[in-house]
């Protein structure tokens, strides 16, 4: 027999982003739910964990380079406060990130991306290909000249997912470990979310933090539905063997013939190669091809990778936005609030996620630094209050 139960927040998502926003409110005291299948799992589980606000700067995104620069700013304390919590080594390394170029053109880019980031008053320094050869001796000779940003760090996502489940467990969030599958509306409010097996938990507020699901819950007006799509990743890891150690000692990054590649050494030998980035819908096949690109294009960086035993090759889904930034906070349907859309920094943005949506869960309203990320910077304004009072009944 199906029955409710009720808390005062209820967060639909389990991952990193979810998981934050539960242990952030139980810690304000509200009585907490997570409802997802495999909570700790979702992008976290794939992701690579750079940190990595000023080499994935993008023209355009001055406003979420504030917040990326914002969240890796609180990261130490963020660390700091959930091992001493749980006792989990989260694999925080501060060893700072080289993006080179291998050719004229990626030369260029490079440069380009320098000139941004010294607009934006950020911090790289432009190095020589000897000099980027004399940091990582084991980039390819061919190296024509490099970023160095010492301030984009790394994390494991995997083991922070892991630190984020204990201390929720701690804080006393209940775990629902099933599928959330509709919202139910009630005189114009979000009141509760019926789940697969059968059971309707109630909530005084409800956070959709889905990842890439977040735009498919049945029972959500069109309305306040966050215009959220899967955008594909397929990730590889590498063992280092401790003779060949230390194999790369920060984040080696490059533009390829226009792909994005990235290797993130971590302290244990695990090499993390990433990503591919496929607009196919909700396709997770790793792929020979995406496999292939990858390797090729990590090679061309780094020769010596063909040696380092391949051990594990996985895809995720980003939770890609309009504007790539997320959408925090509440939306015009009162009950319901939204963390979701991180596209490429949701583990860059864990911490500060977790604080803003808890001061939104106190406060109703989103804390300056957040302001600019309101779910309602889309859709409402070219619908008429008519339409918008009809879908939100
Ligand atoms: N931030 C790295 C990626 O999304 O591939």
């Amino acid at each position: 027999m199906s029955c409710t139960h009720t808390s005062d927040v209820l967060v639909v998502g389990g991952g990193v982003i979810g998981l934050v926003t539960a242990w952030r409110a139980a810690q304000r005291g509200f009585t907490t739910t997570v409802v997802d299948p495999a909570p700790g799992g979702g992008a976290a589980q794939v992701a690579a964990g750079m940190l990595a606000a000023v080499t994935e700067l993008h023209h355009g995104e001055q406003t979420l380079l504030g917040l990326n620069l914002e969240s890796a700013r609180r990261y130490p304390d963020f660390v700091a406060e959930l091992t001493e919590l749980t006792g989990h080594d989260l694999g925080y390394r501060r060893c700072g990130t080289l993006a080179v170029a291998l050719d004229a053109d990626d030369r260029a880019l490079l440069r380009e991306l320098h000139a941004l980031q010294h607009r934006s008053g950020l911090t790289s320094e432009w190095l020589s290909g000897r000099e980027c050869r004399r940091l990582e001796p084991m980039l390819a000779p061919g190296v024509r000249g490099g970023l160095r940003v010492d301030g984009d760090h790394q994390i494991d996502p995997r083991r922070l997912a892991g630190a984020l489940l204990t201390a929720c467990e701690r804080a006393g969030v209940v775990l629902r470990p099933a599928w959330a599958e509709r919202l139910n509306v009630r005189r114009g409010r979000a009141v509760s979310v019926t789940v697969s097996d059968g059971d309707e938990l109630a909530a005084g507020s409800i956070v959709l933090a889905g990842g890439s699901l977040s735009g498919r819950l049945a029972g959500v007006p069109e309305a306040v539905l966050p215009p959220v799509r899967p955008v594909k990743g397929q990730v590889l890891r590498l063992t280092v063997p401790k003779r060949y150690a230390p194999f790369l000692s920060r984040t080696v990054r490059a533009v390829v013939r226009g792909s994005q590649v990235y290797l993130v050494p971590r302290e244990n030998g695990e090499l993390v190669v990433g990503a591919t980035s496929e607009e196919l819908g909700w396709d997770t096949t790793v792929t020979a091809g995406g496999v292939y690109e990858l390797l090729r294009d990590a090679h061309e960086l780094v020769p010596g990778i063909t040696e380092l035993p391949l051990t594990e090759t996985r895809a995720g889904l980003r939770p890609g936005s309009p504007d790539n930034a997320p959408l925090l906070g509440p939306t015009e349907l009162p009950g319901l609030l939204l963390a979701t859309g991180h596209y490429r920094n949701g583990v860059l943005l864990t911490p500060v996620t977790g604080d803003v949506l808890a001061h939104a869960l106190v406060t109703g309203e989103l804390p300056d630094e957040a302001r600019a990320f309101t779910p309602r910077r889309f859709g409402a304004n070219d619908r008429t209050d008519a339409v918008l009072t009809e879908q939100l009944a």
